[in-house]
């Protein structure tokens, strides 16, 4: 069989979202180039493709005027960090500062930038009444001040994120005065509260660790549909996606945008940031650019995701630093206002043709070698030994790399145990699992997955052998003879039937 590379797919953009329509309506009306120019920012590459690009700042920081020329020019949409949060806004019962929040708008205003509202009710940076109100008084409070703050801000604000962090890690309820005053009925009584104030804005809940499938994700995700069965106004979800190299990438982000959108929701990634142990590093950075990169893919390839902010662009103004010791170099620029290998990835995969080949040139130019570690085709281990080899001329970042061993199951269970047993990566960059094919084929039904935590591969670099091995979790065994990916080959050669991908794109192989 002949080796075939697969072409890199073209990405269809998807249906604009309202915002992000009219901007890309008002490029085209305004004779502006369909595809974006090399010296395009941020926001004018993502409004090109439906999707608006901001960033989240704050007061203190409108006085650095470096900071202001450049968080006025390449962003298309602010986020308020502090200035809207109710300790601010109403520091006693009725007593409302809007005062904050205003310099922010007119600073919007005065750019261009549509505003995203943060936060009408949330149980951090609550002033010390709320908590101390008779729990009969609480949804009047919250209602309130739900009135006040959105009926100020009604024309000046597109999007509120009405209600803050409700879950825990494990998708239980997360404990504040409201959900102990009024239980999970708080979130609709606030979402209505909002819609009153405000018909024209778009209201989102939003969470952190949400971005992937999981516990807390699967909660949200039940809230949400239950809100939409009830009629209660809803219009999307906020992802903050305050990530670390260090925890990896959220496990399957598009897929769970994908399973809000289906429901008929608005998705926006709210506060990214992406944070290391610092000192910052090579490799650290080549990680942090590849998840930056990963989360813009994932927005693009979501039609109903309607834009990305990260959270201040800049690690000079993040809040990381004071947050997690030790941690830090979390955002888009440095201290010094420069960009970092992050800002080119998010500029590559919102479509800038002109990166010169910074980022990492042609992601495509890999391959991968196999050998069967097995002499026992009929047992209940399978066992490949893989390396994977970069062909091109430039670095290639390993996070963005996965790599697909196709296989059958065969009977008993369809549950597995996966295993790194050795690489000279290290296994614990090695990253492995079994996932279940939608339309099995001949020879597969199912897949073994490798990824990388961190790391880059240098041009003409392999990484080496790394020895796999997976089992079911009842131990019966296979019939591996006729596996899509399996040959009795026991030296290293090239594998055209095992896949590799670079950002979920197939790069290599041929699949069954
Ligand atoms: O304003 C006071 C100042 O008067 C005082 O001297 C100083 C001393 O510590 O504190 C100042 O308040 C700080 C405030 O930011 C304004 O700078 C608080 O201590 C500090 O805790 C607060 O941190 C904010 C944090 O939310 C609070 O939870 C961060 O700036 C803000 O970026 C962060 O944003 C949150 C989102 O709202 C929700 N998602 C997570 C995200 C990161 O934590």
């Amino acid at each position: 069989m002949n080796l075939v590379k697969l072409c890199r797919q073209s990405r269809a953009p998807g249906l604009p979202a309202l915002l992000a329509g009219a901007l890309a309506l008002a490029t085209t009306l305004a004779g502006g180039p369909a595809a974006a120019a090399p010296q395009d920012t941020l926001h004018e590459l993502a409004a090109a493709q439906g999707r608006y690009f901001g960033s989240a700042t704050d007061n203190p920081e409108l006085s650095d005027a470096a900071y202001t020329a450049r968080l006025g020019s390449e962003f298309g949409q602010l986020t308020p960090g502090n200035s809207m949060k109710w300790d601010t806004t109403e520091p006693a019962r009725g007593r409302f500062d809007f005062a904050k929040g205003d310099v922010i708008t007119d600073f919007a205003r005065q750019h261009g930038q549509t505003v995203r509202g943060h936060t009408l009710v949330w149980h951090s940076q609550l002033p010390g009444w709320v908590g101390s109100l008779p729990p009969a008084q609480v949804e009047t409070a919250m209602t309130d001040h739900i009135t006040a703050e959105a009926t100020h801000y009604r024309g000046a604000v597109t999007a509120w994120d009405v209600v803050n962090e409700p879950f825990n890690e494990d998708g239980t309820f997360r404990t504040s005065p409201f959900y102990t005053a009024l239980g999970s009925d708080y979130i609709a009584s606030a979402l209505r509260a909002a819609h009153a104030a405000d018909p024209d804005a778009r209201l989102y809940l939003n969470d952190y660790n949400i971005e992937g499938l999981g516990a807390k994700s699967d909660a949200m995700y039940a809230l949400v549909r239950d809100l939409l069965d009830e009629g209660v106004p809803l219009d999307g979800v906020g992802m903050q996606a305050h990530l670390a190299v260090q925890y990896g990438f959220p496990y399957e982000m598009r897929a769970n945008m994908q399973r809000f959108a289906d429901l008929g929701l608005d998705v926006a990634v709210t506060e990214l940031d992406v944070r290391m142990q610092l000192p910052a590093d090579a490799a650290k950075l080549a990680t942090q650019s590849s998840y930056y990169r990963q989360v813009t893919e994932a927005c693009l390839a979501v039609e109903r995701c309607v834009g990305i902010t990260v959270w201040d662009y800049t690690d000079k103004y993040s809040w990381v630093p004071s947050t997690f010791p030790g941690e830090g170099a979390a955002n888009l620029y440095d201290d010094g206002l420069l960009p970092k290998p992050a800002y080119t990835a998010v500029r590559t995969a919102l479509g800038d043709e002109d990166d010169g080949g910074e980022n990492g040139g042609d992601p495509g130019a890999l391959k991968v070698r196999y050998r069967s570690g097995d002499s026992s085709p009929g047992d209940n281990q399978i066992k490949p030994g893989l390396q994977l080899v970069n062909t091109g001329t430039t670095p290639v970042s390993l996070p963005d790399v996965t790599v697909r061993y196709w296989f059958t199951g065969d009977n008993g269970a369809s549950t597995y145990g996966t295993w790194c047993d050795w690489s000279p990566l290290g296994c614990a960059t090695v990253t492995h699992r079994v996932a279940a094919l939608g339309s099995p084929a001949a020879g597969a039904d199912h897949y073994l997955e490798v990824g990388f935590g961190s790391g880059s591969l240098a041009p003409g670099a392999s990484t080496g052998e790394i020895q796999l091995r997976l089992s079911k979790t009842d131990w019966s065994d296979f019939d591996e003879s006729d596996d899509y990916s399996h040959t009795t080959g026991t030296s290293y050669a090239d594998a055209p039937k095992i896949g590799v991908y670079v950002g979920g794109e197939p790069v290599w192989g041929i699949e069954p």
